[in-house]
């Protein structure tokens, strides 16, 4: 405490690493594809290094690959979290987990230029595959960091491109030393792009996230019979294709049946082999299901499940399935969205409490330390497409608000 009241962030420094970033994977359109542990992930890790080694941070690297850069406060003991994911979805924006990595770092240099120690350390992490689009489950990193998830089957997880997560750390560099599930946070904080509409629809610079949403993904494998597409009689067909359409329609249905905040989604799907005049004879398509009512969302899982049994018998075709990633709702402490909200009015900035709809490594903190989350506005609720993007005066009021919380988290 004590620190000048007017301190802030330098918009112009931060715009210029997360515009740096994005030429890291760049793809046309504006937008990034760093799909986890892969060759442009690995460049952009090594990027975000160098930039913490040149801010003095202390880099170490933990065993699934979460990067971490100390910076020592006055007095020892567990540090203030803030950070976020540098990978992406495959056509990702440039803001969608970057920003709050490189503005955690934009805190750490408006601290070094000021001169302050904080009296406890500040930590800024960027946690491995949180999206979870090459590896399932998402959060990967992150929950393995806060013992949710077990190292070594994370390890052995295998990739839409058929190689082990362990492989790939080891390929790019990043399989590091430092034991998972260890280290205790103080708080953690962490600053991103909402992705949805809300804010900008209500003209809120801060939204003060009240938790996230439950999530569930479910891999569906269904096997019928490759045949000829003129020649089969529709009686006669076991068909793949038309089965998991008819998933696809079921889990839409499911979604308004429920009403309220369900949501559902098939944003994956296989067909092989995938030719005009072929019967489709196997699918692989994953199912996303989220809720922010626990019950509700067993609910939702336990109907997909009759929806399948259905289908497996009228169609007189195989389906497996497998949860990929199962995540409980969380909420977010009370403090700091109680913090989240005073910074935001102390500086001029419009507030409102808000859900996240999109799972983000703040989750894995929540069960363990002080948690909470500042969301600024996506234009017209973009996000997981290129098209992806934030103002420049929201991302300055963002990471003022993040700058002012963790100031008064790593002081207390
Ligand atoms: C991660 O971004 C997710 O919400 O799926
Ligand atoms: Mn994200
Ligand atoms: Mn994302």
């Amino acid at each position: 405490m004590g620190h000048d009241p007017n301190l802030t962030i330098n918009t112009a420094r931060l715009m210029e690493r997360i515009n740096s970033l994005a030429q890291v994977g760049a793809i046309d359109g504006g937008g990034v594809n760093r799909l986890a542990l892969s060759d442009e992930d690995r460049r952009g890790r090594d990027l975000v290094v160098s930039y913490m080694k040149c801010l003095g941070l202390k880099v170490s690297v933990d065993q699934i690959g979460n990067v971490v850069g100390l910076r020592d406060g006055r007095e020892h003991g567990p540090a203030v979290f803030t950070g976020s994911h540098i990978d992406s979805v495959k056509t990702g924006g440039r803001y969608d987990g970057a920003l709050g990595v490189l503005a955690g770092l934009e805190v750490v240099e408006t601290l070094n230029d000021a001169g302050i120690r904080t009296k406890y350390p500040l930590a800024v992490a960027f946690f491995t595959n949180e999206e979870g689009a090459r590896f399932a489950p998402d959060m990967m990193g992150s929950m393995v960091h806060q013992g949710h998830l077990p190292l070594e089957e994370m390890l052995e997880i295998i990739g839409i491109d058929g190689t082990s997560v362990r492989e790939n750390l080891e390929r790019i560099g990043y399989a590091g030393d430092i034991p998972c599930a260890t280290t205790k946070a103080r708080a953690y904080v962490e600053l991103h792009i909402e992705q949805g509409p809300v804010l900008e629809h209500d003209n809120i610079t801060i939204g003060a996230v009240e938790g996230v949403q439950g999530i569930s993904w479910t891999e569906v494998e269904i096997t019928g019979t490759s045949n000829h597409a003129g020649t089969t009689p529709m009686p006669l067909r076991q068909d793949a294709g038309y089965t998991a359409a008819c998933v696809v329609r079921s889990v839409r249905k499911l979604a308004e049946d429920f009403g309220g905040d369900q949501v559902a989604t098939v944003g994956y799907m296989e067909l092989t082999p995938n030719v005009v005049n072929v019967i489709a004879g196997q699918c692989r398509l994953i199912v996303d299901l989220r809720n922010s009512n626990a019950e509700r969302l067993r609910m939702a899982e336990k109907r997909l499940i009759r929806v399948l049994n259905r289908l497996r018998n009228r169609e007189n075709i195989a389906i497996a399935h497998r949860s990929l990633a199962r995540y409980e709702p969380v909420s977010f402490s009370a403090s700091i969205l109680e913090g989240v909200e005073r910074h935001a009015r102390t500086m001029g900035y419009s507030v409102r409490r808000l859900p996240s709809g999109a799972g983000h490594d703040a989750q894995a903190f929540a069960g363990n330390c002080p948690t909470g989350m500042i969301f600024i506005p996506s234009v017209r609720g973009i996000s997981h497409n290129v098209d992806e993007h934030t103002h420049v005066d929201d991302i300055e009021a963002g990471a003022n608000v993040l700058l002012r919380l963790l100031l008064e988290l790593a002081d207390n």
